[in-house]
């Protein structure tokens, strides 16, 4: 009875094979050069920068955060000038975004870059995950966006993405899948292009994946997406 509950898991939960792979990353960064988006963080790679964007888009839409994020660069372009700021002003530069939190991280985080790191972001896992405010998703985003590491994401989107393609039933949201989605993602990231490869998941999630009513006949994995045949049935062709 243990045998076959572990036979089926495995089953279920196997890894894409190495052609799978190829055809998913390949389709994904193509179908990204010509729809993905332009924004304006996708503009640079300094770290002060992905670190400020990635942190407003934790909870904030993408359309809200561009204004915000424009006016906070402008306001403070560096650790060091955020570092020097007062709580009370960097709050009210962050409002109407809400989520208070974030900006007091962000401003614990910019004190101790410029206090115990020179005023440079560490490029590591394990010192990055220390500062509260980064957590797994972030991490992968820093490192990927401003270091240009191999490193995988995971963020609801892109959850939602790898589980629609490569999983179907079930709830992509679930703690049970996380691991898996998580290994997924890694196993799917490309030697080179990693931040393009990030970058198009998240978009695929945001315009043509989304949670609902998905563009399942605009979607460029539509003819291996194991979801597709259940959701296409409910979409009405446009
Ligand atoms: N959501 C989180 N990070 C993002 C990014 N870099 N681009 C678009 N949406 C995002």
């Amino acid at each position: 009875m243990a045998k076959r509950k572990t036979k089926k898991y495995r089953y279920r939960h196997k890894l894409p094979d190495p052609a799978q792979r190829q055809r998913f990353r390949r389709r994904l960064l193509s179908w990204y050069r010509r729809y993905g988006r332009d924004l304006p963080w996708r503009h640079t790679v300094d770290p002060y920068r992905v670190l400020v964007s990635e942190i407003m888009l934790q909870q904030t839409q993408v359309d809200r955060v561009i204004p915000k994020y424009e006016f906070w660069i402008k306001r403070y372009p560096t650790f060091e000038t955020l570092s020097k700021a007062r709580l009370r002003d960097v709050l009210r530069a962050w409002y109407p975004l809400g989520y208070n939190i974030r900006p007091k991280r962000l401003l614990a985080i910019a004190r101790k870059v410029v206090s115990s790191h020179g005023g440079q972001l560490p490029s590591d896992e394990v010192t990055l995950r220390s500062f509260k405010g980064i957590g797994a998703y972030t991490v992968g985003a820093i490192l990927s966006f401003a270091f240009g590491q191999r490193a995988a994401i995971l963020d609801t989107n892109v959850a939602r993405v790898l589980f629609r393609v490569f999983v179907g039933r079930g709830d992509y949201r679930s703690s049970a899948l996380r691991r898996y989605l998580w290994q997924l993602s890694e196993t799917l990231l490309p030697r080179r292009h990693v931040y393009d490869f990030n970058q198009s998941l998240m978009d695929l999630g945001a315009t043509v994946c989304t949670a609902r009513n998905p563009r399942c006949l605009q979607c460029p994995m539509k003819l291996f997406c194991v979801s597709a045949p259940r959701l296409t049935s409910r979409v009405k062709p446009s």
